[in-house]
């Protein structure tokens, strides 16, 4: 019977150790940043230049004079180096945002409420195109929804 015992208490520390890394495994899983689950800067460049890429050629956007002004201040691959830099560091990555803030960067633009719905539309087909997981896709939408405030006019 204390045999028995033993055996059962060896098998049962042997089962609790050997699911220990599992456990651990998906722990760290769970606290990835979102900048990891995106695939860090390789991933956010790919998705930044793509969506960059369709917002500069929108003409919904571009009938605004002031955004088609603004094409030309600041030309893509420049929007692109800063923009993945903002994504970067506000999903938890190791870049620092050296631009200017969002107040300064677009005031001069006069964006409407239906052009930010224009450029939300583009965001969400860009985050679809690359397979982007609807967790993620929330949690981006979160971001950039904070921004608002600064990027339309009341
Ligand atoms: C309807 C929405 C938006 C439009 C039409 C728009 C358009 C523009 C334009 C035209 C510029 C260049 C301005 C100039 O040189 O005079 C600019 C700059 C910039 N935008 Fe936006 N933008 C929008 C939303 C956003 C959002 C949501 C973000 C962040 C995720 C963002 C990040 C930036 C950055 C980082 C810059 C460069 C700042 C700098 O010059 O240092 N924009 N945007």
């Amino acid at each position: 019977m204390k045999a028995l015992k033993i055996a059962i208490a060896t098998m049962s520390f042997i089962l609790a150790t050997s699911f220990t890394p599992l456990a651990s495994a998906q722990q760290t899983g769970a606290q990835k940043s979102l900048y990891e689950r995106l695939g860090g800067l390789r991933g956010i460049t790919v998705v930044v230049d793509h969506f960059i890429n369709q917002l500069v050629v929108n003409k919904t956007l571009n009938k605004n004079p002031a955004i088609n002004a603004g094409r030309k201040s600041s030309p893509a691959p420049y929007l692109k180096f800063q923009v993945s830099q903002l994504v970067c560091e506000a999903t938890g990555g190791p870049c620092k945002y050296t631009g200017k803030g969002m107040k300064e960067s677009h005031a001069h633009l006069n964006i409407t409420e239906q052009e930010w719905g224009v450029m939300a539309k583009e965001f969400q087909k860009t985050l679809d195109k690359f397979k982007v997981p609807v967790a993620e896709q929330k949690e981006l939408f979160g971001i950039v929804g904070t921004l608002k405030g600064d990027i339309v006019i009341k």
